[in-house]
């Protein structure tokens, strides 16, 4: 070759036919040693990829041993590439039966029975003993090409191996899924919060109602009492103003006698409505101390044995030994007898027997058994309907058994029941087996321990 002459074109063609070629094959070559660089340099850059991938990337080969296990993989499941590399990845998952030996056709089944796996995480074990929630997603490596597998219908997916590496990509969820779950706790918390908020606001408005409608009732049903002696006094002061000259002395006087019967039970009734309005506002002041309730209950007695006596009524009192001394306010549970005596005999009829007793008791509340007293008031009137035991304790209650000519203006057992509630005792009203009706108070022997609880 050295000796021929460039200049000259020389005769022979085979020469240059193995220049040609040769040029062709230098140039073949070179695209190779090109196409070498671009795969090594592909390769590096997939390899660098893998390895700073957040998730865990883990390769199978198709007789089911890991060939690439990636930083996030050896993160997530704390086990070195080192140690599971050409072996099963058997112990990052809770392999069923069927499964044994088998981790990327388990990772299939599972991609393909749970799409929603956000709900449902898979379960990975990690070599400290932990578990980890983890969302799968699967790929299929077939020479070259990487297909991702979208459909999992049978016929993409040969059960028996349908690949020649399988490529499985993991995301550890397990932090996402506790956030999840403490909102959704939060979530439900405050939902119950806003629901109990939501129920109270109902209670406290429709105790609000109440409150309301109660004081309108009060306030109309007080008007009305109020004004019934008030024309009374106008009616009788107005006949004597006409009539002072022409009508007779004793006429006057009747007048007289109405216009004070009728200011002594106006003044009676302002004295209840002053002495109930004290006692709910709570400022009226009990001077409870140790006393003897049986003498108290006597004092009221005699104020009404001449009313009694009038009409043919029996009082029969019967003071139980074992009562003793008892702290309570005198006055007032004088006024609480008072007025359960009062009621009996205005209720019962002509000789009729009225019965009080006292008796010891033991009464059961949150705080266990507790010593009282009880009294009880029975009568043989016309007892009380049954659906208005209760509501005779409200202020201007009266009963639809009972006639409102009989007087009163139905304050007497409200005030009854707040000077009971004042002793820390109770007051109810039942009817008796055969008739008439019994009041019971139940005052504790240490004042504060007897509301709402029940006789023993
Ligand atoms: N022993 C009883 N027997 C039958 N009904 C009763 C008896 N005691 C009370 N009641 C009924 O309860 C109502 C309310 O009683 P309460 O003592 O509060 O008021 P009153 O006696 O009507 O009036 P006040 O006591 O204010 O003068 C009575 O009007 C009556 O209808
Ligand atoms: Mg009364």
């Amino acid at each position: 070759m050295a000796a021929s002459d460039p200049a000259q074109p020389s005769e022979s063609a085979p020469g240059d036919d193995t220049l040609a070629e040769l040029a062709a094959l230098r140039a073949q070559v070179e695209l190779l040693t090109h196409a070498s660089h671009e795969l090594i340099s592909t390769q590096t850059r997939m390899q660098s990829l893998l390895h700073r991938a957040t998730d865990a990337i883990i390769q199978f080969e198709n007789d089911g041993t890991v060939s690439s296990f990636n930083s996030a993989a050896e993160r997530v499941f704390d086990v070195a590439e080192i140690e599971v590399l050409h072996q099963p990845a058997n112990q990052l998952f809770d392999l069923p039966a069927a499964f044994r030996d088998n981790v990327p056709g388990f990772l299939l089944d599972y991609v393909r029975r749970t799409p929603d796996q956000h709900a449902q995480p898979l379960t990975g074990r990690r070599a400290d003993g932990g578990k980890v929630l983890l969302e799968v997603a699967v790929a299929e490596i077939s020479s070259q090409d990487l297909v991702l597998f979208d459909d999992f219908s049978d016929a993409d997916v040969d059960a028996d191996n349908g690949y020649e590496a399988f490529l499985c990509i993991l995301r550890d969820v397990t932090e996402r899924k506790r956030i999840d779950e403490e909102l959704r706790r939060h979530r439900e918390d405050l939902e119950q919060l806003v629901a109990e908020q939501t129920a109270e606001l109902r209670v406290a408005k429709e105790e609000a109602e109440r409150a309301n409608r109660a004081k309108s009732q009060f306030l109309a049903s007080m008007s009305h009492e109020l004004r019934t002696p008030m024309h009374a006094i106008l009616s009788y002061s107005e006949f004597g103003q006409k009539k002072l000259d022409s009508a007779e002395r004793p006429k006057l006087g009747h007048y007289f006698d109405r216009i004070h019967s009728a200011g002594g039970r106006l003044l009676g009734m302002i004295n209840d409505l002053l002495d109930l309005a004290k006692a709910e506002a709570g400022r009226e002041v009990y001077a409870i101390r140790p006393g003897d309730l049986h003498a108290t209950i006597r004092g009221v007695l005699d104020e009404f044995e001449g009313l009694a006596e009038r009409r043919g009524i029996a009082i029969d009192f019967r003071p139980a030994e074992d009562v003793g001394q008892l702290a309570f306010d005198d006055d007032k549970m004088a006024q609480v007898v008072r007025n359960l005596l009062s009621n009996a005999i205005k209720f019962s009829p002509d000789r009729g027997e009225i019965t009080v007793c006292t008796a010891a008791v033991t009464v059961h509340d949150g705080r266990g058994d507790q010593a009282a007293v009880e009294i009880r008031v029975s009568d043989q009137g016309p007892g009380i309907p049954d659906d208005q035991l209760e509501a005779v304790f409200d202020k201007f209650v009266q009963s639809r058994r009972t006639d409102r000519k009989t007087g009163g203006t139905g304050l007497g057992l409200a005030i009854a029941r707040e000077i009971v509630n004042a002793h820390g005792g109770r007051i109810d009203a039942r009817n008796n087996a055969d008739h008439g009706s019994c009041f019971r108070v139940v005052l504790p022997r240490q004042p504060g321990a007897v509301q709402g609880s029940s006789p023993a």
